[in-house]
């Protein structure tokens, strides 16, 4: 199964969101992430989003952002997006039969930007994508 993580900027919460889920899945499960906006093509992850995925484990230095396209929606079974602004984005560039591969990361609910925030709120970020997570191994993938 094919699985990809999509935030605004590619830069903050989609980069934590490949390497948590990569964290908790086996070599069967591919997943990646992208940016619905281009501002950040080419870049690693925000310092702060490596340094809180490094707190607990998990590097993510080595990503480097891409925006999300259309062909995604054959290259992916699942496309999980972090807020609503995420969802309309993605979903105005699907057929109707992909909106099916559209989900929010928290059902009904957002993964808010950590852009303007402090160190605090990468942490917090973290760990609401990392309980999301779970939530999605358990519904998606057997775990
Ligand atoms: P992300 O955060 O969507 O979680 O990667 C953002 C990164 C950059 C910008 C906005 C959100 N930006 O406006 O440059």
């Amino acid at each position: 199964m094919r699985i990809l993580m999509v935030c605004l900027g590619n830069i903050c919460r989609s980069p934590l969101a490949e390497g948590i889920l990569k964290s908790k899945l086996n070599a069967n499960f591919e997943v990646d992430s992208a940016g619905t906006a281009a501002y950040h093509v080419g870049n690693p992850p925000d310092k702060r989003s490596i340094a809180v995925a490094q707190q607990f484990g998990i590097d993510i230095s080595q990503q480097r952002a891409r925006q999300f396209k259309k062909d995604d929606f054959n290259s992916f079974d699942l496309i999980i997006v972090m807020d609503q602004n995420n969802y309309n984005d993605v979903v105005e560039l699907a057929t109707p039969a992909q909106r099916r591969k559209v989900h929010l990361l928290r059902e009904n609910n957002e993964i808010p930007d950590p852009y303007y925030g402090d160190a605090s709120a990468f942490e917090a970020v973290f760990h609401l994508i990392d309980t999301a997570c779970e939530t999605l191994v358990k519904k998606y993938c057997n775990g």
